[in-house]
């Protein structure tokens, strides 16, 4: 019997496993949406590569994911979003949600002052995504951006409260502070699992906007409008399959997610490019 669209899962993919982080807030939003989760792990990082290849790679990302029969894709790497959502969407029938339009929005309704930071990798600060996104709704806002590369690799090797992280987040942070910035949005996958560093750094009377949580909202929002809410009373079921599993991947996965995970699958480079 053919599933309804209702009841398939949502897909959500990421360069590697920072975007369990989203998955997080989607699961505590959509406790009955099932999730199916794709991990680029032999590529990442998206986020100092090319646009090109940011684009080549989501792709058969998105393509895997529509492989698996989901009923919608979250793009929850900062990265693809900036730079490969408008591709994603033009190239595929299926409802694509990035981050960036959902960070912008959840940042434009807490500023006061009108001064809004932005931190994210190198490809996402770069591509200037969040600022266009912020000035095409709001053209009086201040928005300055800062590229904070090392939170990547600090929060992989689970430096979540090292002096190293304080010193590389002060030295990122700085600007943006005396600046006066009153909202900063996590403009990258990785960083709500350094939120309280970033908190200290920057001070407690900035707000702090996880992309991912608002994305979740999105989500929600458009699966009630398009009547695509799952609407059974069932806890919804978790698949993840990523194109490498290292050593200690279950430990940082199970970090970011903030939950155990069973199984984890690994699909082949070569098959993921070949998909069609
Ligand atoms: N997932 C990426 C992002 O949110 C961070 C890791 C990477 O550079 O691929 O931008």
């Amino acid at each position: 019997m053919k599933t309804l669209e209702k009841y398939k899962p949502i897909g959500v993919f990421d360069s590697g496993i920072g975007g369990l982080t989203v998955v997080k807030k989607l699961a505590s939003c959509l406790p009955n949406e099932s999730i199916v989760y794709f991990g680029d792990t032999a590529r990442v990082p998206y986020g100092s590569k090319s646009n090109f290849t940011v684009i080549e790679y989501s792709m058969e990302d998105a393509r895997f994911l529509i492989n698996k029969d989901v009923k919608l894709i979250v793009v929850a790497c900062n990265t693809a979003s900036s730079i490969a959502l408008s591709a994603l969407q033009n190239n595929f029938d299926i409802p694509i949600i990035g981050m960036i339009e959902a960070g912008s929005r959840r940042a434009l309704e807490k500023t006061r002052s009108g001064k809004i930071g932005i931190i994210g990798t190198s490809a996402t600060i770069n591509s200037k995504a969040y600022s266009k996104e912020i000035l095409k709704i709001d053209n009086k806002i201040k928005v300055f951006e800062k590229a904070c590369p090392l939170f990547v690799p600090l929060t992989e090797e689970g430096w979540l409260d090292h002096k190293a992280t304080y010193l590389i987040a002060e030295e990122y942070l700085k600007e943006l502070r005396e600046l006066n910035i009153d909202t900063l949005v996590l403009g990258c996958t990785h960083y709500p699992v350094l939120i309280r560093v970033v908190k200290e750094i920057i001070g407690n009377d900035v707000e702090l906007i996880d992309s991912g949580s608002a994305a979740s909202y999105v989500v929600e929002k458009y699966l009630q409008e398009k009547n695509l809410k799952n609407d059974t009373k069932n806890e919804g079921t978790y698949e993840y399959y990523v194109s490498d599993i290292s050593p200690n991947f279950k430990e940082i996965a199970e970090r970011f997610l903030d939950r155990k995970i069973d199984e984890l699958k690994k699909i082949d480079l070569d098959i993921l490019t070949k998909l069609k």
